[in-house]
C-alpha cells in the first residue's frame, strides 16, 4: 500500500479514519474523494489540512470520469470506501440518492478499479444489512435481510463487492459496523442530534416506545477495526465490528441527559419510524481474535463525546441552518406537534 483513496472521507467515520491514517502512517499518501453532500464537511479534515501526505479531491463515486481521474492522477493502489448516504430517516423520505451512491456508486468504483488494475478494496458496511434480531447475535455468515431503503442499498453494494471478489479475483474485504458515535457526527443521527438539542433545551423526539436496542461503538474504535482489517483481513472476508454494548434507546437518551445535567422532561415520545428495526446485535469474535480491542466504557466515551460537542459549538451551530432545518421540519414538525 502506498496511495490509498478514501472515498467519503469528509463524512463522520471517513474523516476519523483519515485523521488516524495520516498521522499513523506518514509513509502512505491518503487521498480523499468526496462529493461533499449535505453530510460532507471539510471542517472535519482541518486537523490534517497541512499534512504533506493528505490530499482532497471533490467527486462522485458513481461518476466514472471523476473516479478514473483520481485513480490515474494519484496512482491509487488501495481503495477504502466510506462514501454513502447514511441516514435511515432520509432513505424513507427519498430513497433515490441511496440507490445512486450505496449501490451504483460502489459498483462503479469496483468496475473502474478492475479496468485500471487496482486490486485492493475495503468496503465499509453496516450491521443493518442483517435486519433485526430479537435475541442472540448476528454472525458474518448469516443471511442478509435488510428492512430500509438505506440498508437494502448497502446490502446490494456489499453483494457487488462479493461478486467482484469471486468473479474477478479482486482482494476485497468488508466490515459491518454497528451504531457509531463520537465527535464530528452530523447532528441528524440520534447521539449528536439529542446532545445538541438538549444543550439548547429543545425536545428530544424518541421514536415509538424507545425500547429499540442498538449496539453502540465509539468512532475511534470503529476506525482501528477498519485499519486492522485493511492490513490483515483475508480476501473475500466479512468482519463484524460491534461495540458489544447493547442499550435501549430510552436508556441512551437518559444517560445523555444525565451527563449534560438536563431534565428528562425534554423527552417526547413521537410516532415511530416505519419499518423500524427493533434490535441489532453482533458477534465480534472473528475481529477480536485478530487482536482488536475497544478503548473504554460506553459511559466514559459518551462523556468524552458530550464534552466535544459542548466545546465545539462552532462546528455544529453552522450545520443546524438551511437544509438541516428543512429536513428537521419534514421529519419532526408533525411528530412533535402530536407528541405525548
Ligand atoms: P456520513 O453521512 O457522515 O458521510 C458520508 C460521506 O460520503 C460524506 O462526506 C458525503 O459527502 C460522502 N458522499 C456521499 N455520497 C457520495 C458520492 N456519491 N460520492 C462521493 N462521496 C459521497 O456517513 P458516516 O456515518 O461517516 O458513514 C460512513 C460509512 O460507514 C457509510 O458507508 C455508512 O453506511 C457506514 N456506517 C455508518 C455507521 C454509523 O453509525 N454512522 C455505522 C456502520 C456503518
Ligand atoms: P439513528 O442514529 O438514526 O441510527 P440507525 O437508525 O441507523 O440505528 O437512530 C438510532 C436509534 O435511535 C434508532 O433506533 C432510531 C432512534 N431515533 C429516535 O428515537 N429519534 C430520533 O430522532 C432519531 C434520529 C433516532
Amino acid at each position: 500500500m502506498k496511495n490509498i483513496l478514501v472515498t467519503g472521507g469528509a463524512g463522520f467515520i471517513g474523516s476519523a479514519f483519515v485523521r488516524h491514517m495520516v498521522k499513523k502512517y506518514p509513509h502512505y499518501n491518503i487521498i480523499v474523494l468526496d462529493k461533499l453532500t449535505y453530510a460532507g464537511n471539510l471542517d472535519n479534515l482541518l486537523p490534517v489540512d497541512d499534512e504533506p501526505n493528505y490530499k482532497f479531491e471533490r467527486g462522485d463515486i458513481a461518476d466514472r470520469v471523476s473516479v478514473q481521474r483520481v485513480f490515474e492522477h494519484q496512482q491509487i493502489d488501495t481503495i477504502v470506501n466510506f462514501a454513502a448516504e447514511s441516514h435511515v430517516d432520509r432513505s424513507i423520505l427519498d430513497p433515490d440518492a441511496f440507490v445512486h451512491t450505496d449501490f451504483v456508486g460502489i459498483y462503479i468504483l469496483l468496475d473502474m478499479a478492475r479496468q485500471l488494475g487496482i486490486n485492493r478494496l475495503h468496503h465499509v458496511s453496516t450491521d443493518e444489512v442483517y435486519g433485526s434480531i430479537p435475541e442472540g447475535f448476528f454472525k458474518e455468515g448469516d443471511p442478509l435481510e435488510p428492512n430500509s431503503p438505506y440498508s437494502a442499498s448497502k446490502a446490494g453494494g456489499e453483494l457487488m463487492v462479493r461478486a467482484y471478489h469471486v468473479t474477478y479475483g479482486m482482494h476485497t474485504t468488508v466490515t459491518r459496523g454497528s451504531n457509531t458515535y463520537g465527535p464530528y457526527q452530523y447532528p441528524e443521527k440520534v447521539a449528536p442530534f439529542f446532545i445538541t438539542e438538549a444543550i439548547d433545551d429543545k425536545p428530544l423526539p424518541v421514536y415509538g416506545d424507545g425500547m429499540q436496542v442498538r449496539d453502540w461503538l465509539y468512532v475511534e474504535d470503529h476506525v482501528t477495526a477498519i485499519d486492522l482489517v485493511l492490513h490483515e483481513g483475508k480476501a473475500g472476508e466479512v468482519y463484524n465490528v460491534g461495540g458489544e454494548n447493547e442499550r435501549h434507546n430510552i436508556d441512551v437518551t437518559k444517560l445523555m441527559l444525565k451527563l449534560l445535567g438536563k431534565p428528562e422532561s425534554l423527552i417526547k415520545f413521537v410516532k415511530d419510524r416505519p419499518g423500524h428495526d427493533r434490535r441489532y446485535a453482533l458477534d465480534c469474535q472473528k475481529l477480536k481474535q485478530m487482536g482488536w480491542q475497544q478503548s473504554g466504557s460506553f459511559e466514559e466515551l459518551m462523556a468524552k463525546t458530550i464534552d466535544w460537542y459542548k466545546g465545539n459549538e462552532w462546528w455544529w451551530r453552522k450545520i443546524k441552518t438551511g437544509e438541516y432545518l428543512d429536513f428537521y421540519k419534514r421529519q419532526y414538525a408533525d411528530r412533535l406537534a402530536e407528541a405525548k
